[in-house]
């Protein structure tokens, strides 16, 4: 285990909605488990003012998140709570920054934690740079007394021009191995083992490419709409909110060269070389290979559902996308030729994020199959989640005379495994931090290199009124045109279920 040093949390928006929801229970569990040290602090922030009392009863006794954990019994919650303060302060205001240094120094001394501090930004990103600023005026960002580290919560920018200039800006407080920019995606164990599947496996890597893939599709579909977040998400969108980072963190991992080492450094020149190679896309591709869809209220079995337009602020015009899908390609030795597909949407039928990695059909037609489909190739679907897990679609022959073929499944569950716990994936993502490993944290040029790809699309969104968006009832795969971006006889997107093994349009949801 490596090693984690006594230290403090400082969660700027302490009582935000993050912070209660994700972030503590978070926290609660690595204490539960043993992962942090017993000189270790949290210190919530924020304008709302509270005593650390009032803020434990918010954010610990009271969290109704931490509460529905296995662990929350009466002794863990006042063992955790113990460990908990609050500060209220104005995070735009430069003079109390020396209020929250002395405060700092105050719990430093009760606690032992040697002055090593996370700052983490659980705030709207038009406060980063004003709070980055106020942390160095007081020389919260020295590191000779005690390590500094700052976390930065998604979005990083709004496009390209605002992701450089706030990446410019943090550089100017801190160092870039400071700064850990979150993807929470990067957190989830089902995202890490897509390096271990690719690199601890001799199978798979040899046929890792051009000549063996057809085509990779990529889902991360949620049932839920954009419930209370209606006016961040009119200024972000499907695209930025989940294309630009999660999806884009996934396409890197399924497609980057295998690092010379486990290392952050050498994992993450590897990604950043992967969003290189993207193909930027001209404005006839917008146009032809990028879908944008909107949901629009439906009926189901009796009941009505909203549309976007009728959610809480969201202007009644709106033309935002709640569902993208993009086709794509790679410029790069092992990639050339190989489409690559990526569809994001709300309100889809069902919660699921999966890889599908499409092999190409065997080069001769020997047997018969059982129809078409069957002879488009093996699939290798890897599940992020929900029923996470692996599994290989296989022809397999059907007993009897002749040799008919029909596709079978091979699939692990992450359920079968005795060490079963999967973390969330702030907890892995805290920790690692707190043990200073960047590795699942986004750095800087790559952050930059994403945004390179996806500004061309903002940009001819905005600037031609032509570009549709399409409308698509709640609760339906999203528009049709998106199922013309799939290239060749016998493709179609993956609909998958609830669970891994099933797909096709009458599954569990
Ligand atoms: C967030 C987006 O980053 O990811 C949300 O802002 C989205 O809109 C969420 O719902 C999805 O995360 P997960 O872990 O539920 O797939």
């Amino acid at each position: 285990m490596k090693k984690t040093d006594p230290h403090i949390i400082v969660i700027f928006g302490g009582s935000g909605d993050l912070t209660i929801r994700k972030l503590i229970p978070a926290l609660f569990n690595l204490h539960c488990r043993g992962f942090l040290p017993s000189c270790f602090a949290i210190l919530g922030l924020g304008r709302t003012p509270h005593t650390d009392e009032s803020y434990r009863e918010k954010a610990v006794v009271g969290n109704p998140h931490l509460l529905k954990n296995e662990n929350a019994d009466d002794k863990s919650i006042k063992d955790f709570g113990r460990h908990i303060y609050y500060h209220t302060m104005n995070s735009q205001s430069e003079s109390d920054y020396g209020n929250l240094k002395d405060r700092l120094m105050d719990i430093n001394e009760q606690c032992s934690t040697q002055e090593n501090y996370v700052f983490y930004l659980s705030t709207p990103p038009s406060l980063y740079q004003s709070i980055a600023s106020g942390l160095a005026k007081v020389a919260l960002n020295h590191e000779d007394r005690g390590w500094k580290r700052l976390i930065v919560e998604k979005p990083f920018g709004y496009d390209l021009k605002s992701a450089s200039a706030l990446n410019a800006h943090l550089l100017t407080c801190f160092k870039e191995d400071q700064i850990y920019r979150i993807d929470h995606y990067l957190g989830k164990e089902t995202v890490q083992n897509v390096l271990v599947t690719r690199f601890a496996n001799s199978t798979f890597e040899p046929i890792w490419n051009r000549n063996y893939i057809h085509h990779v599709e990529i889902t991360a579909a949620e049932s839920v709409g954009v419930e209370k977040r209606g006016g961040y998400y009119e200024s972000s969108g499907a695209l930025r909110d989940m294309i630009q980072n999660h999806l884009l963190q996934l396409v890197a991992l399924v497609a980057m060269e295998p690092p010379n080492l486990s290392s952050a450094a050498a994992i993450r020149d590897e990604k950043l070389k992967l969003f290189q190679s993207l193909r930027p896309l001209t404005v006839e591709e917008i146009r032809n290979n990028v879908i944008r869809g909107q949901y629009v209220g439906s009926r189901i079995n009796g009941e009505s559902f909203p549309g976007y337009r009728e959610e809480e602020g969201v202007k009644s015009d709106s033309k935002t996308e709640t569902y993208a899908a993009l086709k794509f390609y790679i410029d790069n030795w092992r990639w050339a030729d190989v489409p690559f597909y990526i569809r994001t949407g709300k309100k889809l039928p069902t919660r699921v994020t999966e890889i599908v990695v499409h092999f190409k059909p065997t080069p001769h037609r020997l047997f018969n199959y059982t129809n078409d489909h069957v002879n488009a190739g093996n699939t290798l679907v890897i599940r992020i989640q929900p029923n996470e897990g692996i599994l290989l679609k296989f022809g397999v022959k059907i007993p009897g005379e002749g040799f008919r073929v029909t596709n079978t499944n091979m699939d692990f569950h992450y359920s079968q495994l005795v060490e079963s716990y999967l973390p969330d994936a702030y907890e892995r993502l805290l920790l690692d931090c707190i043990q200073g490993d960047a590795t699942l944290y986004s750095r800087g040029d790559s952050v930059e290199a994403a945004w390179t790809f996806i500004n061309p699309i903002l940009n001819a969104w905005q600037e031609f009124d032509d570009i549709k968006v399409f409308g698509y009832p709640v609760g339906t795969w999203g528009p049709e045109h998106a199922d013309q971006l799939i290239e060749g006889k016998n493709f179609t997107w993956r609909y998958p279920c609830k669970n891994l093994a099933g797909d096709g349009a009458y599954c569990e949801l």
